[in-house]
């Protein structure tokens, strides 16, 4: 049964959408709305917009919007009843006391049940006689006990339903063992351990609950089932959205997180007095775990494998950390070890100086750019120093730019301004593809544009012409002065493309960049789409100018000829001058 509708509403109005919101996102005002950069996704230019009148959100870069509970859901990754239950209990709401525990919540129960219970037994099975195999290797990895219950490590045994069994004598079914994804079910029908004879890592969220596991094989033994078996998403568990020893580090974070790769890593560090370090499991770090980390600390220190699938794993790293406010270093460990074999082969003063001396993420991209160049000669100082400007450009802040360019300019003996001149047409070239990307990221494939602009039946003809302009001035925004002067913007035939027209015009004028979210306020997120298509569609190429010309007469033809169905003489005879006058413009030159 759900929540009363006067309950959730009592709820709503006692947690302001802007108050709630802006606990989690920076936001400013813009009209009459709120606007930031989306928690949700990762940008450069704001598009995650709030409109307090109507309670609600929307990112015009993802998609995503709702109200206070989709928007509490989202960013603590509960589902709607649990965020209706966390804003009636921040905000002093009590709840109807049955009613409102729907059967997912049960499942949701059940599996946390299973999991914890699931747990238990690999932990008492690691510490039992019939484990001995598991805790010598554990112990022989240098873990000490305290550490092994710490973090409550377990070892499933050699056999296809000695969990199934257990569980069942717990009481729980084989269809509940099966969605918490601790068992699996063969082609024939049968349920089988999904973990065998394999050291288990229980993964516990930030509420610690039990919520997944790691099995690793015994070395030489990961034929079957390869190196890690890592439970798959479960209604508790989106692997995509969690990190091992996030539970411990959250209370360590108060400077920084360390990411690095592997569950040891993480719990080799923690014995050696490092809390504050997390590892993803199995997966590319994604958004929704930066998003994670960025609720509890100001900076991450990534220390990845030396190796060529780390160094790939920095640089997306540091491309989802780029916008979020975050600071980020980085540290490269020596001799291509991890940081397990690291800390146990130099011990934890070593490490911490390590620590210490992490490089910001541009110093270690300059780094990582020399690497298979031959700094000594002109050639290879002539290459490396284009791939540094590269390096350079791609940092949006003006001072950080100018300190390495200088850095660089002295170290390599080539002029201050000549580096300059190279680092900012890198920027020009991005900045360029960029406002591409912005507008074509936004794509809505399944309307026509006559769903979104109904008024084009009222002339087809000038309607493309309109279209065309806009793509046009999308394009060569210093077209604008003249096109406002040639056309006034009454005369734009639809009235969506008067308001797109209108935009586009005041936005130049204003000396401000043509974003897609210059558009949000006006347009809604179908007519965005629309201007999407539009922009995307054809290009006009060397002849822009004469084409924006061409879409001008005709337009203003199109007017003539609607307006002369009802309107007065005067107006046609205006309007006959004015083409007259164009034309003869036209005539005499671009
Ligand atoms: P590694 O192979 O580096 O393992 O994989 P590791 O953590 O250093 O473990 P040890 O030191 O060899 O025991 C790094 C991480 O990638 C994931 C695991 O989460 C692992 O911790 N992984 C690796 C998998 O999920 N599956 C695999 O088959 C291998
Ligand atoms: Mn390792």
């Amino acid at each position: 049964m759900a929540i009363p509708e006067d309950v959730i509403n009592e709820i709503k109005y006692r947690n302001d959408i802007e108050v709630t919101i802006s606990q989690y996102v920076n936001l400013n005002r813009r009209g009459k709305n709120l606007v930031g950069l989306c928690p949700f996704h990762s940008e450069k230019t704001p598009s995650f917009t709030v409109y307090p009148e109507s309670s609600s959100f929307y990112c015009f870069g993802c998609g995503v919007g709702g109200d206070v509970f989709t928007f509490t859901g989202l960013i603590e990754n509960l589902d709607y009843i649990e965020s209706v239950k966390l804003l009636a209990e921040r905000s002093g709401v009590s709840l109807p006391q049955d009613g409102y525990d729907d059967s997912m919540q049960r499942l949701k129960n059940t599996v946390y049940d299973i999991n914890r219970e699931t747990a238990r037994f690999f932990h008492s099975y690691l510490m039992s006689e019939k484990g001995k195999w598991a805790l010598d290797y554990l112990l022989g990895r240098g873990l000490s006990l305290a550490t092994i219950k710490h973090f409550g490590l377990g070892a499933a045994p050699d056999s296809w339903d000695a969990l199934i069994n257990h569980l069942k004598q717990k009481g729980f079914s084989e269809a509940d063992m099966l969605t918490a994804n601790v068992i699996g079910k063969s082609e024939r029908g049968s349920f089988y351990d999904r973990f065998r004879k394999r050291v288990m890592f229980p993964v516990i969220n930030i509420r610690g609950n039990v919520v997944a596991f790691s099995g690793r094989a015994m070395p030489g033994e990961d034929k079957q089932g390869g190196k890690y078996v890592n439970t798959s998403d479960t209604p508790v568990y989106k692997k995509s959205e969690n990190l091992f020893g996030i539970n411990f580090a959250k209370n360590h974070a108060s400077e920084r997180i360390i990411l690095v790769e592997g569950n040891m890593d993480v719990i080799s560090l923690h014995q050696a007095g490092f809390q504050n370090v997390v590892a993803p499991m199995g997966t590319a770090f994604t958004n929704e775990q930066v998003n994670l980390l960025a609720r509890y600390t100001k900076e991450i220190v990534l220390m990845l494998d030396a190796d060529a699938a780390g160094q790939k794993a920095v640089k997306r790293a540091s491309q989802l950390l780029e916008n979020t406010g975050l600071s980020v270093r980085v540290v490269v460990i020596p001799d291509g070890k991890d940081p397990d074999e690291y800390i146990k082969k130099n011990g934890a003063e070593r490490f911490a100086a390590l620590l210490e001396g992490a490089v910001s993420d541009i110093e270690y991209k300059l780094l990582m750019a020399a690497q298979d160049i031959d700094l000594n000669g002109d050639d290879g100082r002539l290459k490396y120093l284009a791939k540094a400007a590269e390096v350079i450009a791609s940092d949006e802040d003006v001072m950080t730019r100018d300190i390495y360019i200088g850095r660089l300019s002295e170290k390599y003996g080539v002029s201050r301004t000549a580096l300059t001149a190279k680092v900012e047409e890198i920027r020009r070239k991005h900045k360029k593809s960029r406002q591409r990307q912005e507008f074509s990221d936004i794509v809505r494939p399944n309307l026509t544009k006559g769903d979104i602009n109904p008024e084009r039946r009222r002339s087809l003809k000038g309607t493309a012409a309109e279209e065309t302009l806009i793509a046009v001035l999308l394009q060569h925004p210093d077209f604008c002065e003249e096109a406002a002067r040639l056309l006034p913007k009454e005369k734009m035939i639809t009235s969506l493309n008067r308001r797109i027209y209108e935009t586009i015009l005041y936005t130049v004028e204003g000396g401000r960049a043509l974003d897609i979210s210059v558009f949000s306020e006006k347009l809604s997120p179908a007519e965005l789409g629309y201007l999407v298509s539009l922009q995307n569609g054809d290009k006009a190429g060397k002849n822009a100018k004469t084409v924006l010309k061409d879409c001008i007469e005709v337009i203003l033809e199109e007017d003539i000829i609607l307006n002369s169905n009802n309107d007065s003489q005067t107006s046609l005879d205006d309007w006959a001058a004015n083409l007259k006058n164009m034309i003869d413009k036209k005539s005499k030159g671009n």
